[in-house]
């Protein structure tokens, strides 16, 4: 069975409490739970992480380079607007990647415009939700 890896950023831990206007009360419990149910149905094996720390967010997409995973859904909170470590980390990975958000950045604070992952993914997801997540697994599946 093929496994693909869905990845939180810093202060991810943090859904359900934080910011309900932008990112409604859903926990990312509820989140990796709705992942699994899709994985379940989808057929593949569905892997989750979250740290608040970049470092152990870089070893464990090194981690998803030896693992051969088949994909990686990444949400990388802040991380997304300015982590280089991060997106080298994600272009060592050969296998699709989705980014994805929770709220439509596009629509906010213009820091949050820009993406330095965006260029090395095969697409970006935002504003949707938990169902920016869930379209994102479903992406990543169909192209791997
Ligand atoms: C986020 C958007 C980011 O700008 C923000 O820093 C987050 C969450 C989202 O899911 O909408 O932490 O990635």
């Amino acid at each position: 069975m093929k496994t693909f890896l869905v990845l939180h950023g810093i202060n991810l831990n943090m859904f359900g409490k934080r910011d309900p206007k932008q990112y409604g009360t859903i926990t990312l419990a509820e989140i990796d739970a709705r992942l699994a149910a899709l994985g379940k149905e989808l057929g593949v094996g569905v892997e989750t992480f979250q740290t608040n720390h970049e470092a152990a967010m870089v070893e464990r997409i090194h981690q998803a380079f030896r693992d051969n995973v088949a994909g990686v859904v990444i949400n990388a909170g802040a991380w997304t607007h300015y982590s280089y470590g991060i997106r080298d980390a994600l272009a060592i990975l050969t296998v699709p990647i989705a980014e994805v958000h929770m709220s439509n950045v596009h629509a906010r604070e213009p820091f949050r415009h820009e993406s330095v992952i965006s260029e090395i993914v095969r697409g970006q997801i935002a504003g949707f939700g938990v169902d920016s997540y869930l379209l994102g697994l479903r992406a990543v599946v169909a192209a791997a």
